[in-house]
């Protein structure tokens, strides 16, 4: 199936080929223990009867293959919610993909951790809201989260799995970033992902809570790049900075449509994990029409892909191939244009009140937090 609405085209009007994704992020829940208040999940969450089974997983899995896929993320809510997560590990090994589990570690034993791994996980990727009990309890809404976490980091070790560490920060956290890195390298870390929180999904209801100062993002910043000198050839450090703050945007997802890709936990197929934020646009699922024919034509995928989408000033920007124009989720939340420039760009005409917008939130007098919560009966 073709559609034929988005033709993604250059500025001279030329034809654009989608590239192959490299990574697919797979989320086969949105259940989860935890309550972060920064979650990208939508805030209208996929109920547990509506899931993909294992079969369905397995089927996708191997469209992804064959479509150039390497890796799956295979994520949530927290994945070990199912409890069919081994059958689902297994189906990604069998489709010949590397397969790395992005999990807060609550809800997985050693038992299963070490059953996951026979199931054919390489790589976990472990998430920390916090580097003390108190801190990590209180932004998890979740009593004994760390405890529990520091269990789990443990067995990763033991049984041998290499291990990032995903450190989401803000306001309330982004002063204890030195130890958050020196907490990763105690646990073992090969690599760190430091992300300062994005404005999507949960965490936009907590902006007034959240958005670090613009004294924290400079910090942050002098911190990631003495760490990245200090532990040169021990530790990666990969840093997705506070872009509020910043002069240009993020090259959001390396491009809309270009190198991964997500699929939710009742199959909508989204070219980022925020996109259905973006109200007017139809995504498609994967119980009727095959992965890689998602990827090469519908329209959802070649909405933003090409240049000749662009509005001004991108149009005339040297940055268009960097950058891509930002973040199209962003977009849609600060200017109510998902084609707009990121208005976090200086050079969009909404950036003053961007910042202005920032700089209010980072200043408020609060640090009350909305957890996220499924409704009564998901
Ligand atoms: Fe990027 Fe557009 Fe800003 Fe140029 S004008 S830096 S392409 S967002
Ligand atoms: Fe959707 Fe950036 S989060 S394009």
């Amino acid at each position: 199936m073709k559609d034929q609405q988005h033709q993604p085209r250059d500025l001279d009007g030329n034809a654009v080929t989608p590239g192959l994704p490299m990574a697919m992020l797979a989320e086969v829940t949105h259940r989860c223990p935890l309550a972060c208040p920064y979650c990208s999940n939508p805030v209208e969450l996929t109920r547990a009867a509506q899931e993909l089974t294992a079969d369905d997983w397995g089927r996708v899995f191997r469209q992804a293959a064959d479509l150039g896929v390497l890796q799956v993320h295979i994520s949530g809510g927290e994945p070990g919610a199912r409890r069919d997560l081994a059958q689902i590990v297994a189906h990604a090994r069998d489709a010949g993909l590397y397969v790395n589990l992005i999990t807060s570690g609550i809800g997985i034993t050693r038992d299963r951790l070490e059953e996951l791994d026979r199931a054919g996980v390489d790589h976990v990727q472990l998430s920390l809201q916090g580097i003390r009990p108190d801190m990590a309890d209180r932004i998890s809404g979740h009593p004994g989260s760390w405890d529990k976490k520091m269990h789990f980091a443990d067995w990763v070790k033991d049984i041998g799995f290499p291990l990032t560490i995903n450190a989401v920060v803000h306001r309330q956290n982004l002063e204890r970033l030195p130890e958050m890195i020196e907490l990763a390298e105690t646990l073992g870390a090969r690599r760190i992902e430091v992300a300062t929180v994005q404005f999507h999904g949960w965490a936009d209801l907590n902006r007034k809570a959240l958005m670090p100062t613009r004294e924290q993002a400079a910090f942050a910043r002098q911190v990631v790049n003495d760490a990245r000198v200090r532990l040169r050839g021990r530790m990666v450090i990969d840093y997705v900075p506070a872009d509020h703050h910043a002069v240009f945007p993020k090259a959001c997802m390396g491009g809309w449509g270009s190198t991964g890709l997500n699929v939710g936990p009742d199959g909508t197929v989204l070219p980022c994990h925020a996109a259905q934020t973006i109200t007017w646009m139809r995504f498609e699922n994967v119980r009727d029409r095959d992965l890689g024919d998602i990827w090469q034509n519908s329209d959802s995928f070649n909405a933003f892909r090409g240049t000749a989408w662009m509005p001004e000033p991108c149009q005339s920007c040297d940055r268009k191939t960097v950058d891509f124009g930002g973040c199209r989720c962003q977009a849609m939340a600060l200017a109510g244009d998902a084609r707009a420039t990121d208005p976090v760009c200086s050079l969009s005409p909404l950036h003053p009140q961007v910042v202005a917008r920032a700089e209010a939130d980072a200043g408020a007098d609060t640090a009350d937090l909305i957890y996220r919560r499924m409704r009564k009966g998901d």
